[in-house]
């Protein structure tokens, strides 16, 4: 089939290069022209594992071209997706939690003006419920003879395995009333469809809404387990061993359990945040949902005094070593990251911050000043008076401990992604903290050792 994407972003890039992949010839828009040259040259402007080397393929195989031009890349499509942004609106500065649906319009005023034949205009965006319509009203009211239908094709995919979640999803979910977009969409998601994938046909507010309400849950999940993780810390009991016996429960699962900082991400914050909005417009309260976002973001700032309180208190004039910014491993996204809001509260304090993430440098550079970055996981430990492992990241799971004790001053290790095991802490003189697990403290021990060796 011949698809138009319109929108070059994290959704919009990965949705058509894997389209392009199932054989469909597609065309990539975007105002940016400065991104869809740097796309025309192989460049990609996110960090999205194998989408580099999966763009070159479809590019070289001829099914997947950039543009900045409307009329190309809806020449001939059989259907064209929205992927465009839809940040939270900023009234008056604050960010009030409604999407801002700007881009998704002017996009459906665009794509309206140049329909040629029949068309399914799908909005892949998330979107608040009711946009689906509201874009078919602008079409129509944009061009009154264009032949088209409208439907919500909301994407399930996370950062970091992008590909994976598009290629292999628990379902693809499409919202139109019209069969014959529902045949158009169940032939582009053949391929997936001989892959036993089902294909939900819902109504488009019933669409629209299932994606928020599956990312507030998840963001509830969530923030569930971090909340048992507090109580765990009260009790002696293991967050991780709670989990883990919850997660053997069918109805309950075990993903999405991960005690941690606090979830971040371009998704949850923005989906939760929306989603609690659309509820107090509509008279529906959505009350656990507004806890979350309130807990959620209360957490992230609590992760800098657990920091502090792990190095006795007062930080003022000392160093902390941070391994990781990203809100995520696999991504270079430092959306909403714990780290945003951790570092600044530490500098606040008094203390100076060292810090390495393989992939989020430069983009959480944008966000925080006056840290020290480096290439080097282990320069981040020279010297440190703490050590803060904010993001799991595969190369901080198997660090050389005894390595990393030697070199800081004092041998205070935060985990707050809980990669390290208690056991294996033990054996090595830290002062171990963690999130939702007893505390591991050799340091005295430690520090003594070293002043009976001096
Ligand atoms: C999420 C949804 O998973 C995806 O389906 C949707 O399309 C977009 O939003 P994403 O935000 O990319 O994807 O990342 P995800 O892996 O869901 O993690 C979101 C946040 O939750 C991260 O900050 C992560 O650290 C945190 N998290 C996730 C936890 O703290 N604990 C967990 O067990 C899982």
């Amino acid at each position: 089939m011949r698809i138009g994407v319109v929108g070059t972003g994290y959704v919009g890039l990965v949705s058509g290069t894997c389209f392009a992949e199932f054989g469909d010839d597609v065309t990539c828009l975007d105002t940016d022209i400065t991104k869809i040259e740097r796309l025309r040259k192989g460049d990609i402007p996110i960090y999205e594992p194998g989408l580099e080397d999966l763009v070159a393929k479809q590019v070289k195989a001829g099914r997947l071209s950039f543009t900045t031009d409307i009329k190309e890349a809806l020449d001939g499509a059989d259907a064209v997706f929205i992927a465009v942004g839809t940040p939270p609106k900023k009234d008056g500065g604050a960010e009030d939690g409604h999407a801002d649906l700007k881009y998704v319009y002017q996009a459906a005023r665009d794509i309206a003006q140049n329909i040629k034949k029949y068309t399914v205009i799908v909005t892949k965006s998330t979107v608040p419920v009711g946009t689906a319509r509201e874009v078919e009203k602008i079409i129509r009211e944009t061009n009154p003879d264009a032949e088209f239908d409208v439907c919500s094709n909301p994407e399930f995919l996370r950062e970091g395995a992008a590909i994976n979640d598009f290629m292999h999803p628990d379902r693809v979910v499409v919202g139109t009333e019209s069969p014959r977009a529902q045949k158009l969409m169940k032939r582009l998601y053949r391929p997936l469809y001989i892959n036993q994938t089902p294909i939900v046909f819902v109504a488009p507010e019933t669409s629209e809404l299932i994606k928020y309400a599956s990312n507030a849950f998840l963001a509830t999940k969530i923030t569930f387990i971090n909340e048992i993780a507090d109580l765990c810390e009260k009790t002696g009991a293991n967050v991780q061993d709670v989990a883990r016996a919850m997660g053997m429960d069918g109805r309950i699962g075990s993903k999405f359990l991960h005690a941690g900082p606090g979830y971040g991400g371009s998704c949850f914050p923005k989906d939760t945040l929306a989603l609690a909005q659309t509820g107090q417009k509509l008279g529906a309260p959505q009350t656990i949902v507004e806890q979350v976002v309130q807990v959620n973001a209360q957490r992230q700032k609590e992760m800098a005094q657990r920091i502090i309180d792990a190095c006795g208190g007062d930080i003022t004039g000392q160093t902390i070593g941070i391994l990781g910014v990203a809100f995520k491993p696999n991504t270079d996204d430092v959306r909403d990251a714990p780290s945003l809001v951790v570092i600044p509260a530490l500098q606040e304090a008094g203390a100076h911050i060292i810090a390495h993430d393989p992939e989020a440098m430069e983009e959480a550079a944008k966000h925080v000043s006056n840290v020290t970055w480096t290439d080097d996981p282990y320069a981040v430990t020279l010297d440190v008076d703490c050590l803060v492992i904010m993001t799991e990241w595969n190369e901080f799971r198997a660090l050389q401990l005894d390595r990393i004790k030697k070199s800081m001053k004092t041998p205070i290790l935060v985990d707050l992604r809980n990669i390290y095991n208690l056991e294996e802490m033990k054996d090595h003189g830290f002062r171990y903290v963690s999130i939702g697990r007893p505390l591991i403290d050799n340091l005295k021990a430690s520090l003594s050792s070293v002043e009976s060796v001096a």
